[in-house]
């Protein structure tokens, strides 16, 4: 699905990943798991062609993302939250959900037929639908952006640090909220990073470590648990 290989990026002169490597597979959930400024977000970030990256490669089902532009990678079926996931605050739930669909002028008809998927994914969100995104809570507005991440998820998803800054049971809810996505979804591939493994052991089906810029270990299979169903 997407094959991460020998990745360098640098910011301002400075190493920031000196060698990322990893591929996700469909149906399975990835966390990577590393401290502040191990370089989780580079790395997403180089994903999604918002950073050149000095060597090495991405692919996503043999295509090389390398020379395409940010605005090309739009079709290749990548959602991504990022870590400041803020939403337009005038915009009602929905339409800050349909934004990513709007951005990439889908068709009326496509534009709905996933944004029902994304309520029947998570039906919170239709419940607040109407809302504006000014109104919801910091958890919710998690949520939300999950499902706006989700509108362009055909075949990955990419989520940054979900978890930080909610308070724990904010935090389970979203974990389980993963959970029901996960066992829900089985034809993408998710990559959630994390500073603190714990809510994420439950939903990995594979862990990465990231350290300074490398990823220093994959987990066995053998030690990764089965998903919690939730
Ligand atoms: N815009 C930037 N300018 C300078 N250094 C940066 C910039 N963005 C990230 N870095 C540095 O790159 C490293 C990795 O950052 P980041 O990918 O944000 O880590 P993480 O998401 O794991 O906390 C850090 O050492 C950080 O200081
Ligand atoms: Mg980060």
């Amino acid at each position: 699905m997407l094959t991460v290989r020998n990745l360098k990026v640098e910011i301002a002169g400075v190493e920031v990943l000196r060698d990322v490597g990893f591929s996700l597979a469909a149906g399975k959930a990835t966390v990577m798991v590393g401290r502040n400024g191990a370089g989780k977000t580079t790395t997403l970030r180089a994903i999604m062609g918002l950073l050149p990256w000095k060597a090495g490669s991405v692919r996503i089902d043999g295509t090389e993302l390398g020379p395409l532009p940010g605005h090309a990678r739009a079709g290749l079926g990548i959602g991504y939250a990022p870590e400041d996931r803020r939403l337009i605050a005038d915009f009602t739930v929905e339409e800050n959900i349909l934004v990513p669909a709007l951005v990439r002028r889908m068709s009326a008809a496509e534009r709905t037929r996933r944004l029902d998927e994304v309520y029947s994914l998570l039906p919170q969100l239709a419940v607040m639908r109407a809302r504006p995104g000014g109104g919801v809570s910091g958890g919710q507005g998690k949520i939300v952006a999950l499902g706006r991440a989700l509108m362009l998820a055909d075949k990955v998803l990419l989520l940054d640090e979900p978890f930080q800054g909610l308070a724990p049971a904010l935090a389970l809810e979203y974990a389980r909220t993963l959970a029901h996505l996960h066992s829900n979804k089985r034809d993408i591939a998710i990559l959630v990073t994390e500073s603190s493994p714990k809510l994420l052991n439950s939903i990995a089906d594979a862990t990465l470590h990231i350290e300074r810029g490398e990823i220093e270990s994959l987990a066995s299979p053998g030690d990764v648990g089965g998903l919690q169903h939730a």
